[in-house]
């Protein structure tokens, strides 16, 4: 017996699983076609039976085959039908209802990010739980400084160390100025940063949260004077409140770890009934800043007679709510869905020089 064509083509065109697995039955059941062939193999004499045998097996064997091979090109079949229907489209705006913002304190840190990067700053980041060493004293704020008092510090239990002492206790971070120096620490000079994050002072009104945001500004090179910092601080200002008609001053100020320091004042207008950057009806604060302390560059291992730079340090949220006009910073931490369905950002208008930081 001829292996039979007709029943691979059959075979090779079933319309789906359950076709194929009907002819499976029909071919190779208990009651199947070939597996009656087989079994009257043992009623032949043994002539045929010699004969038939090898055709028998060879038509099983093929129809095996056809049916494995049908049953996986249909599976793929259905595999490839189900990757095209059944995909997720991740960048369908979700309905109104639903659709969450994005906060304003992270909108701001992505517009700073933005401006610095274009003036060739990378973003450097420190821990939150800081040692006194980082926070206070490379920063040229030694114990009992009276500097030390200026923030109202949260200190952590001492632990105790190996040898049965305590070890000194640490703080949560008052400011992102440990950054500058962990940074310069492992990265050396030259060096170009922004060091964003959440800093911590035992302070609460209004204007004050236990936990805010501040953004520190770094550079360090050879030949870095006042002009650098005046530049940038300017250029920067201009960019982030998206105003050309920015004034500041820059007021004679103190902080340990710069030398000459100075507070950055910009000018305000009202618009609207609500106070705004822009203009000069009156000056407002908003950083400090200052060239790097020799003793700080040398508390980093660098050669402060080779490497010199500016600093800045900066509220974040503050920033924030100058430039979108909220009044309350407890506000930015109480979660209120309302709030952040009102002043928060979609989440799609990624900020860009081009397109304009606040989206
Ligand atoms: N660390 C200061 C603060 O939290 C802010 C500051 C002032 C940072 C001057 C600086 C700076 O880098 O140069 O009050």
């Amino acid at each position: 017996m001829a292996a039979n064509p007709e029943i691979l083509d059959e075979i090779a065109s079933a319309a789906d699983l359950g076709a194929v697995e009907a002819l499976r039955v029909r071919m190779l059941g208990k009651q199947g076609e070939i597996t009656a062939k087989l079994k009257s193999l043992g009623s032949m004499d043994p002539e045929t039976r010699a004969a038939e045998a090898p055709k028998i097996h060879a038509l099983r064997e093929s129809v095996t085959a056809a049916i494995a091979e049908r049953k996986s090109a249909l599976e793929a079949a259905e595999l490839d039908r189900k990757l095209a229907t059944e995909t997720i489209d991740l960048s369908l705006p979700a309905p109104e209802s639903i659709a969450g913002t994005v906060h304003p304190v992270s909108q701001v840190l992505d517009e700073l990010a933005e401006i610095f990067a274009d003036l060739g700053f990378a973003v450097a980041e420190g821990p939150e739980i800081e040692t006194q060493w980082y926070n206070f004293s490379a920063l040229n704020m030694p114990e009992n400084h009276p500097a030390r008092a200026m923030q109202d510090t949260f200190y952590l239990e001492p632990r105790a160390n190996e040898s049965g002492g305590e070890s000194e206790a640490r703080v949560l971070r008052t400011h992102t100025s440990p950054v500058q120096i962990r940074t310069m620490e492992s990265a050396g000079a030259p060096l170009r940063l922004i060091a964003p994050g959440r800093v911590y002072r035992s302070d609460s009104d209004a204007t004050h949260t236990p936990m805010f945001h501040q953004v520190e500004g770094l550079v360090i090179d050879r030949a870095i004077h006042m002009g650098h910092l005046k530049w940038t601080l300017e250029t920067f200002l201009k960019a982030f409140f998206e105003r050309d008609d920015i004034v500041f001053r820059m007021r004679p100020s103190y902080f340990p770890f710069t030398e000459p320091s100075a507070e950055v004042d910009v000018g305000w207008s009202m618009e609207k009934g609500r106070r705004v950057v822009g203009g000069s009806d009156g000056w407002m604060e908003v950083l400090g800043s200052g060239m790097v302390h020799p003793k700080v560059i040398a508390n980093c291992g660098l050669d402060p007679d080779e490497w010199q730079g500016f600093a800045f340090g900066c509220g974040i949220d503050r920033l924030a709510m100058l430039k979108y006009g909220m009044d309350d910073l407890r506000a930015f931490f109480d979660g209120d869905i309302r709030w952040l369905k009102h002043y928060g950002f979609r989440a799609l208008d990624v900020p860009t020089l081009s397109g304009g930081v606040g989206a």
